[in-house]
């Protein structure tokens, strides 16, 4: 079913390289929620809001390009955490470029007060918005910005 044709709106929340070590990979900077805790909040956020979600995560830049390329034929909207593909991947950028609804770009930690290199984001050129810096409810907050950005457009 195409993205006009779906009666819920349906969200593509991606995440990118070591996501899925998340609760325990650095969690003085990343938290300690699990990704699968987020998925979690995001299903229940994303009902109250009226939304469905395609919720993936994925080590591979190509898996990624992927995942975005499949948005164009369903999804109304794209949240991505790019992770360390934010910093790199042109592919990732393109990729975005190709898609016509919004775009929320998302990060766990405030990228901004980190290393100088996690400072500039390919990603940011496609994105209506970004947010980051406040963990695990940066999720929450990308979906309600993207129910507000989708009832805006309607
Ligand atoms: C991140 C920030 C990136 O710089 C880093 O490479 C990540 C996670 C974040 O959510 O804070 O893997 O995107």
């Amino acid at each position: 079913m195409s993205a006009s044709e779906r009666p819920v709106p349906l969200i593509y929340v991606l995440n990118g390289p070591n996501l899925n070590l998340l609760g325990k990979r650095e969690p003085e900077i990343y938290g300690y929620q699990t990704l699968a805790d987020i998925e979690a909040s995001c299903v229940a956020r994303a009902g109250n809001l009226g939304l469905e979600i395609a919720f993936h995560q994925s080590n591979h830049e190509g898996a990624l390009v992927d995942l975005i390329q499949g948005a164009r034929e369903d999804g109304a909207g794209i949240i991505i955490n790019p992770a360390a593909y934010t910093h790199t991947s042109v592919a990732i950028l393109d990729a975005l470029l190709t898609f016509s609804g919004p775009i929320i770009e998302l990060h766990l930690s405030n990228v901004h007060r980190r290393e100088a290199f996690r400072g500039h984001s390919y990603v940011s050129k496609a994105a209506t918005g970004v947010i980051c810096g406040l963990g695990a409810q940066g999720y929450l907050l990308s979906l309600d910005a993207m129910a507000a950005q989708i009832n805006a457009a309607a």
